[in-house]
């Protein structure tokens, strides 16, 4: 069976158990700050399970593009060195959100396996955790799978639930006990059954694994009850297709197979059994994806992982002896692959190929000179077998080699890095550049996931509310006095919280006390107001009158409506490969981040310009909608790619032929009430990715006042006005070049003037004349010209020349073509430049030093005249 086959006879099983089927989510996790990358088909359903999210459906199934690269769940270190490791994977997996438990999801599991798939039973064994006698139970009695098949998996990794059955998606969020299927490949590759001290071998690989998700993890290590017992499944495809095409290693699957042709192609070697065509192979597939899901190389988080996997990938290709760029030719055979699974990758494969090329072509500079600098520490290590921490540091800061791409290249002959001094040296480093630390106190300890705040101020700037909770440093209290920092949580409030790229209100709530909000921040569905309490005393309960700040809500507004007719104007100019990279907007300005390859031309900024101030003077009406997703993506409405939303969405519509998108945010009725829109900066942030300021109404206004004022000083200045002035200005400039033009010719013949008041000093020597003298001039080139002219006005010469700037000197000697048999000019400056501390050389007949102490240059210069007797 195909692997395409089997992701979707996966599905359809699933489907016709009522399970919905889901897309595949983006690879850059949702609001989920606590995740690098999407590592598990559940991460799109974290808050589902949590309860947060409530949707229409309580089974759904899907087949989740993952990463396992930084982070919790990391296999980068071994890919290429076991048969099913993969920085990147397809995960098969069906979920209950509160609806089935184990005993369903355990038959479901078992069916697909045996009767969908066909697997023989006997080759299957299972493991459950160690207390869950009921997992026990159900496969023993209900499956009918012998005791010996069920392997009891306790807390094996040192503390209470670190297990390998006890699964958790990270740090903090959904965990439970969990059940997994093996596949035994049989007697002829090593390996034991799980539990026993060889399980690490090929032989017993898991296939399935069954989570009874019960539990919420918090950051403080605690567990709470989720509110309702939940299934999360996951298996990865690549293992179970090796199973079903009767291979042993993943990367013998039709998918892989083709991906190692074509890198070996790539990288122009035969040997297709070679293990870094497996590791070029898994790459091209994680990097390809990551930048289609909108990351780009860089040095921190998410880029900086991708950057890891692009260099190692190389690093593959170049042992492999391609010398030259090959890895993004790749994207082009990925796509044959998989492009019909994932029409993204089909849309965006020129950029990503691009964006790898470019990746290549930097590393590849350093490459060569950090492999030797690595092959002499590991021939210097005289038998050690570690490679110390501060040679893994050198090369990484140095020549851009990741500490995993050191350890790669270590455990190729056998060695380790000392990671512990590696990372020791690294902080060392960035305990120097830290300028200032950023704290940032986590209000929301205590806030509770199924708060919700309702929000009422899309309408109106005030409303009476109620003080739900307070908090200080985190911890719940019942009431605050005057003087107290705080987070006040209301049931409902008309303070918008900071979201969506839109800052959070400022403002007073006013009851017993006064409360002076500087920041509107949201947790989840709560509202948290962030401020102190200026007079009288704030209790849970309180009855208070909240107030935004008008003048800055309004500006913040103005600024977040331009930013969606200028989102569109960026694809409309620019086209549609603009994707919203990150955006703020505030009181003062509105910034967006989108991805262009170059910069955005003059004219394509005035395009922008003209087509956002036409849409404000057409005074559109804007108008809100709330509809389930899918209507939305119907209505065409442009989603953030990456960005999840709930099952209803608020559609913002500026002209329906214009600009439709999901948003939060708060907005002008009419495109009209902005005003006046202004670009003020283009600049690039990143490989890639290119960042916009500008600004709206009143502001946009007094920024071109400035400017305007500029220009009247200019015309001041230059005795013009505004008309006049650049007429002015360019007049001025065509007279002070004619004037430094003058100046030049005044300078050369001042020179000649100097040069032959100095060529009357010269003394008569055997065959010519010798010239010693210091001199004033500006810089190194006054001095070789004079010289030059010296030379040619003495005919036969030596001329021996300094100049003293501050504590600078510079010496200069040239000697004419029939007198360079008896005297070189670089032996002469190497006799006399040591005596003003100086080094120097040159040719025959020129030869220059600088020197660093003047008070030698008397006795340098009186050297010259014996030094040249003796030789002419
Ligand atoms: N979330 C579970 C896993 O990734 C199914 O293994």
């Amino acid at each position: 069976m195909k692997s395409s086959e089997l992701r979707q006879s996966f599905l359809s099983y699933f489907e016709s158990k009522q399970h919905q089927i889901v897309e595949s989510s983006s690879l850059i996790p949702g609001n989920d700050p606590t995740l690098l990358f999407t590592n598990a088909g559940m991460v799109q359903f974290k808050d589902v399970f949590l309860g947060a999210d409530p949707r229409s459906y309580t089974r759904a199934t899907s087949s989740q593009r993952c990463v396992r690269a930084g982070g919790k769940h990391n296999d980068l270190e071994n890919v290429g060195y076991t048969a099913r490791h993969h920085t990147f994977f397809e995960m098969l997996g069906n979920f209950s959100f509160g609806d089935y438990f184990k005993k369903e999801a355990i038959h479901y599991a078992w069916e697909f396996l045996t009767v969908v798939l066909g697997l023989p039973k006997e080759k299957l064994l299972v493991t459950v955790y160690a207390d869950d006698d009921e997992a026990f139970s159900i496969w023993q009695h209900d499956i009918g799978l012998p005791a010996e098949k069920i392997i009891r998996i306790g807390d094996n990794k040192g503390a209470r639930y670190a297990s390998d059955n006890f699964w958790q998606m990270g740090d903090t969020g959904p965990c439970g006990p969990c059940t997994e299927v093996f596949y035994d490949h049989g007697e002829h590759i090593w390996g034991g059954p799980p539990g026993s001290p060889e399980e690490d071998g090929d032989r017993f690989i898991e296939i399935w694994n069954v989570v009874f998700m019960q539990f919420n993890r918090s950051a403080d290590g605690s567990m709470t009850n989720l509110p309702k017992p939940s299934v999360d499944t996951g298996m990865g495809l690549e293992r179970i297709a090796a199973i079903l095409q009767g291979v042993h290693s993943n990367y013998e699957i039709d998918l892989f197979q083709n991906l190692i042709v074509a890198s070996a192609k790539a990288v122009g070697t035969e040997d297709l059994s070679s293990k870094s065509l497996q590791v070029i192979a898994d790459h091209i597939r994680s990097c390809s994806f990551m930048i289609v899901d909108g990351v780009v190389p860089a040095n921190e988080g998410r880029g900086y992982v991708l950057r890891r996997i692009i260099r190692r990938a190389i690093r593959h290709g170049n042992k492999l002896g391609q010398k030259g760029v090959f890895f993004h030719k790749l994207v082009e055979a990925l796509d044959i692959e998989m492009g019909a699974a994932y029409p993204e990758l089909t849309k965006l494969k020129e950029r990503v190929a691009s964006i790898l090329l470019k990746e290549e072509e930097q590393f590849a500079k350093t490459l060569d000179q950090g492999m030797k600098i690595l092959e002499e520490a590991i021939a210097n290590l005289a038998g050690a077998k570690v490679i110390p921490g501060e040679t893994v540091f050198k090369l990484y800061d140095t020549y851009g080699f990741p500490a995993d791409l050191t350890q790669d290249v270590a455990r190729e002959s056998g060695l380790d890095i000392d990671e512990a001094g590696f990372k020791k040296a690294m902080e060392e480093q960035r305990a120097r550049a830290r300028s200032a630390s950023n704290f940032t106190m986590d209000m929301s300890g205590s806030i509770n996931l199924d708060t919700v705040t309702e929000f009422t101020g899309y309408d109106s700037f005030s409303g009476q509310c109620e003080v739900e909770m307070l908090l200080v440093d985190g911890v719940a209290v019942e009431a605050i006095e005057a003087g107290q920092a705080a987070v006040v949580v209301l049931k409902s409030t008309p303070f918008y919280g900071e979201s969506g790229g839109q800052v959070g209100d400022q403002g007073w709530l006013r009851g017993n006390g006064a409360f002076k909000v500087l920041n509107t921040t949201k947790q989840a569905k709560a509202h948290l107001h962030q401020g102190e309490l200026l007079e009288g005393r704030l209790s849970v309960g309180d009855k208070v009158t909240g107030e935004v700040d008008r003048s800055l809500r309004m500006a913040t507004t103005l600024n977040h409506s331009a930013t969606h007719l200028m989102h569109e104007a960026l694809r409309r100019v620019l086209g549609d490969h603009v994707t919203q990279k990150g955006s703020l907007v505030d009181a003062e300005r509105l910034r967006f981040d989108f991805s262009h390859f170059e910069g955005v031309t003059a004219t394509e900024i005035e395009q922008i310009e003209d087509m956002v101030n036409e849409q404000i003077r057409l005074n559109r009406a804007v108008e809100t909608d709330i509809m389930d997703v899918e209507s939305a993506k119907a209505k065409g409405a442009m989603a953030l790619f990456g960005e999840k939303y709930d099952s209803e969405v608020r559609v913002l519509t500026m002209g329906a032929d214009y600009s439709i998108e999901l948003c939060g945010g708060t907005h002008v009725k009419r495109t009209g009430d902005i005003g006046f829109f202004k670009i003020i900066v283009e600049s690039g942030i990143a490989a890639g990715v290119r960042r916009i300021e500008a600004l709206t109404g009143k502001a946009a206004i007094d920024a071109t006042r400035q400017t305007e004022s500029r220009l009247v000083s200019v015309a001041n200045l230059v005795k013009g006005n505004k008309e006049t002035a650049l007429d002015k200005v360019v007049a001025l400039n065509d007279h002070a070049r004619a004037l430094q033009k003058e100046l030049d010719v005044l300078k050369g013949k001042m020179a000649a003037l100097a040069g032959a008041d100095l060529a009357s000093q010269a003394v008569d020597i055997t065959g010519g004349k010798l010239l010693v003298a210091q001199v004033e001039v500006n810089d190194p080139k006054e001095l070789r010209d004079l010289l030059d002219e010296l030379k040619s006005k003495l005919e036969s010469a030596v001329v021996v020349l300094a100049a003293v700037n501050g504590d600078k000197v510079s010496l200069i000697a040239g000697v004419t073509k029939e007198l360079t048999k008896q005297v070189k000019a670089g032996d002469l400056i190497k006799v006399i430049a040591p005596l003003v501390d100086g080094k120097g050389g040159g040719r025959p007949d020129m030869a220059q030093a600088g020197g660093t102490n003047p008070d030698g240059l008397p006795a340098a210069l009186a050297l010259v005249p014996g030094w040249v007797a003796e030789r002419v």
